[in-house]
Parts: structure tokens; C-alpha cells; sequence
């Protein structure tokens, strides 16, 4: 798998309006951010989409920026912040989570509702220290990724395999379990829960959604 090839498949995806991850319903569970962040925080969401999340951090009372590597969904994106007045608390940046342009220490929360699962097994140490870099000590970072406990997604059985990483059409999925999570992110975040849930019933896919705060 390469990662033009993932772009691509995205890319597609939204142009033909067949992105149907952006219809699963993570966003509600996002707004846990609103119990611990300060009205005004300024929050960062990895892998933007459409933005569905960006505007209902608006309705919260926070600034935010959408961070996403598909230049058509900037333009797009950043249109619709103007047309709905938006614009002093939202904005959509071009950039590379794994590369992110934005300073250290900038951000009171994070958010990432899919991308994570995406991204090759190799680049997660600089995905983390990526999103730690951003944040202010003490940021909460939200988390949304497949998990192992996973028993059918895409014909693929994670839940009862050895394996953890699939491909699809170009794109890579990887299936995590909560013990992968927890040492994935230990050294810079605390791991506030993970929990689980299973959006299209249980016989689907299980989503890990984890609630970090940064050292
Ligand atoms: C599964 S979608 C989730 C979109 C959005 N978070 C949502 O819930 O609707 C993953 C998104 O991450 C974007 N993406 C993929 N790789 C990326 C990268 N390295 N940096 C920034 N965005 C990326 C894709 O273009 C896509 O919009």
C-alpha cells in the first residue's frame, strides 16, 4: 500500500460522494470534549473530512482548525466556513499528519475521528509525536479508531485473527487492540478510557474511543 494510493481512494470517494465513513456517527460522541476544554479553546481535527465535526466545535464555543491532506476538500471546506460566517473560529489547513505545519505547543485539543487506522504501522511514533507537539501540556486529545474486538468489517474477521492489518482498494485498515493504544500513547498522554462502540450493531465493526490528555 502506498499512501497516494489511499489519497486517491479518498480523494474518489468524496468527488463521488460514496465517502460513507462520513455519515458514521462519532461526531456526537466528540462534543465529551465540551466537559473538559474552557469556552474559546482552540482545537485541532486530524483528517478533517468534510469537516462535520469542525462545525458542531463551532456550536460549542471553540476555535478550530481541519487538518486535511486533500486539497479539494480545503477549498471546498473553507467556502462553506465563509458562507456561514464562520470564519473568525474555523479554518481548514492543508498539511500531513505526519508532518503537521503548525507550532508546538498551539493547541488545547485534538480530535481524530479515522485517520489513525490508515496510517502504516512504521509512521505511528512520528503520529504521535506529531499530535503531542501540538498540544499544550494538559490538551485532551480525542480519539476514534477500528479496534481488534472487531468480530466483521469488509468481510475481514480481526476479532478472531492473528492478523491486525488489512487492504482494500488501496487503502490500509488496521484493527487495534486497547493494549496497542495504551502503548502507543503512554509516554506522552494519559490515558484517560477507552470504550467501545459498534455503530452499525454488534455483529459490525467495533470502534475504540479514547480519551487521552497530554503530559
Ligand atoms: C476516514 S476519513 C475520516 C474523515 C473525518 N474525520 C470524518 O470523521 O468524517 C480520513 C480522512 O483523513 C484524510 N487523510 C488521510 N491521510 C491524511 C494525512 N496523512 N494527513 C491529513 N489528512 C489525511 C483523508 O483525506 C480523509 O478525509
Amino acid at each position: 500500500m502506498s499512501y497516494s494510493s489511499q489519497n486517491n481512494f479518498f480523494a474518489q470517494a468524496y468527488r463521488t460522494g460514496t465517502d460513507a465513513w462520513s455519515a458514521i456517527p462519532f461526531t456526537r460522541r466528540a462534543h465529551e470534549l465540551g466537559l473538559y476544554l474552557p469556552h474559546g479553546a482552540l482545537v485541532l481535527d486530524i483528517g478533517a473530512g468534510r469537516g462535520r465535526l469542525l462545525f458542531d466545535l463551532a456550536e460549542l464555543g471553540f476555535r478550530a482548525i481541519g487538518l486535511e491532506n486533500n486539497p479539494e476538500l480545503i477549498a471546498r471546506g473553507n467556502n462553506e466556513i465563509l458562507a456561514k460566517n464562520l470564519d473568525k473560529d474555523l479554518r481548514f489547513l492543508h498539511g500531513d499528519a505526519l508532518n503537521i505545519p503548525l507550532a508546538d505547543q498551539s493547541f488545547d485539543g485534538a480530535s481524530d475521528i479515522g485517520l489513525l487506522h490508515h496510517v502504516l504501522p512504521q509512521d505511528y511514533p512520528t503520529y504521535v509525536s506529531e499530535v503531542a507537539r501540538v498540544l499544550k501540556p494538559g490538551a485532551f486529545f480525542f480519539l476514534v479508531v477500528l479496534s481488534k474486538n472487531t468480530p466483521n468489517y469488509l468481510s475481514w474477521k480481526p476479532q478472531k485473527s492473528e492478523a491486525a492489518d488489512y487492504e482494500k482498494e488501496g487503502v490500509h485498515y488496521h484493527f487495534f487492540s486497547d493494549d496497542e493504544i495504551k502503548k502507543l500513547f503512554e509516554k506522552d498522554f494519559e490515558i484517560r478510557h477507552i470504550d467501545h462502540d459498534t455503530p452499525f450493531g454488534p455483529k459490525d465493526a467495533d470502534f475504540a474511543v479514547v480519551l487521552l490528555k497530554k503530559k
